[in-house]
């Protein structure tokens, strides 16, 4: 755990860029360090920004109803975002924003090293798969060197068009099929080739 604190406090201390000036507080994430699953949303909303944890505001709710539906919940996952602070307004992260912060969740995912990395929206997908979209990705295992991303829609995007939470509620389901029938549960070894293609991947 102490490399996470670690990370958390080196993030907490960031001011790498503007967003440093109009945060409340950073917020690096939650969860576990074993994690199996990691989930990426983009960045923290208001309530995150004043709580400093991911996913407190409504659509943490549902991604909570989601990981109960299967039979998970926040202690057995890690979840963050892309970036660590709150971009005003609410907008969209800059290209310079998400630069200046990759290295956290490089670090981050190092430590963890999950079995899979579930990008929520199209903002964390991007960020692995540049020319994809996640309309026609979602819902299936998209191997990357060695991480596997597993892209769904935002659960923001549900509470604004409900046609979407079951797409979302049947992603959620196939995460969990996937998970119980992957043959082996070994985590991928951190080997110095590993390692140095998880790097290439942030360069
Ligand atoms: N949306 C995100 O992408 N992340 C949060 O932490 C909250 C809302």
């Amino acid at each position: 755990m102490k490399e996470l604190i670690k990370i958390s406090k080196n993030i907490s201390q960031c001011t790498a860029c503007a967003l440093s000036n109009t945060r409340t507080q950073t917020v690096a994430g939650s969860g576990s360090q074993s994690a199996e699953i990691m989930f990426i949303g983009e960045a923290p909303g208001s309530k995150e920004d004043l709580h400093g944890l991911p996913f407190v505001g409504r659509s943490g709710d549902l991604l909570d109803e989601l990981l109960v539906s299967i039979n998970l919940d926040r202690q057995s996952v890690f979840i963050t975002n892309l970036i660590k602070c709150r971009p005003p307004d609410n907008r969209d992260p800059l290209t310079k924003e998400i630069q200046a912060c990759k290295e956290f969740l490089k670090k981050q995912l190092q430590h963890i090293n999950p079995k899979v990395i579930v990008t929520l929206g199209r903002h964390a997908f991007s960020y692995f798969f540049p020319n994809a979209n996640v309309q026609s990705s979602r819902g299936q295992i998209m191997p990357l060197g060695e991480l596997s991303v597993f892209p769904v829609y935002h659960p923001a995007a549900a509470l604004y068009n409900p046609k979407l939470k079951s797409v979302l509620q049947d992603d959620f389901k196939k995460l969990s099929d996937y998970l119980q029938n992957s043959i082996t549960n070994k985590k991928i070894s951190k080997t110095p080739s590993n390692e140095a293609k998880q790097l290439n991947l942030f360069e």
